[in-house]
């Protein structure tokens, strides 16, 4: 059925915050809304093979047009770590600010701190899967600053800014971020799609 509800496949509030923003000509629904499961798993070490395993698993549940995604930090100096590691960079509790200061601490002996954040955003239309890759360069700070955003915004200073991505407004973010690039692709595609 074509129909302007699409299915994200996450749990995290914020991100669904955001692509409401980026897609306001769609009703996102979440897994919550239908009752089921968003805790699925990323067994796989590419975040475009993570965000097609979600994807695939949540249409094979809901048989809904879906889209889900995976998000890496990925650091020049530290070879693109924590990369596909970026939400269990400190460890299984995937705590924000454990995952923050280990990375400042493993950045301490570098003087190269460009980073970039990359979202893979994977869609699934009639169990056809579509891949759309967003990216926002940038470095990583000397401490963690601002309140705004989620993960590792904190100590995200975007390329052309002088604060981090939790100093700036969230409509900045939302402007300029890996994921507002992705599911522009995204949106575009089902625009021309007529979906
Ligand atoms: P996942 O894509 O939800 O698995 O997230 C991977 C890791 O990246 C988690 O630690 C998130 O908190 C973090 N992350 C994802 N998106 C963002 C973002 O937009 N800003 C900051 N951190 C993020």
């Amino acid at each position: 059925m074509i129909t302007n509800s699409i299915l994200f496949g996450t749990s995290n509030p914020n991100k669904i915050k955001e692509a409401q923003k980026i897609l306001p000509k769609y009703t996102i629904v979440t897994p919550t809304d239908i009752h089921i499961s968003s805790d699925i798993d990323e067994p796989y070490l590419t975040l475009e093979k993570n965000a097609l395993h979600k994807v695939q698993t949540i249409y094979s549940m809901t048989h809904m047009h879906c889209f889900a995604e995976d998000t890496g930090l990925e650091v020049s100096a530290l070879d693109g770590a924590p990369g596909v590691h970026t939400a269990r960079y400190a460890g299984v509790q995937r705590n924000d600010m454990d995952n923050m200061q280990l990375l400042l601490k493993n950045l301490e002996p570098h003087k190269d701190r460009s980073a970039r954040f990359r979202t893979i955003v994977a869609l699934c239309i009639s169990g056809e899967t579509y891949i759309f890759e967003g990216i926002l360069r940038g470095k990583i700070s000397l401490e963690p600053l601002g309140e705004a955003g989620f993960g590792y915004d904190p100590i995200f200073i975007p390329r052309g800014y002088t604060q981090t991505l939790a100093e700036l407004p969230s409509e900045v973010k939302n402007e300029i971020s890996h994921r507002a690039k992705a599911l522009s692709k995204l949106a575009l595609f089902l625009g021309q799609a007529d979906i």
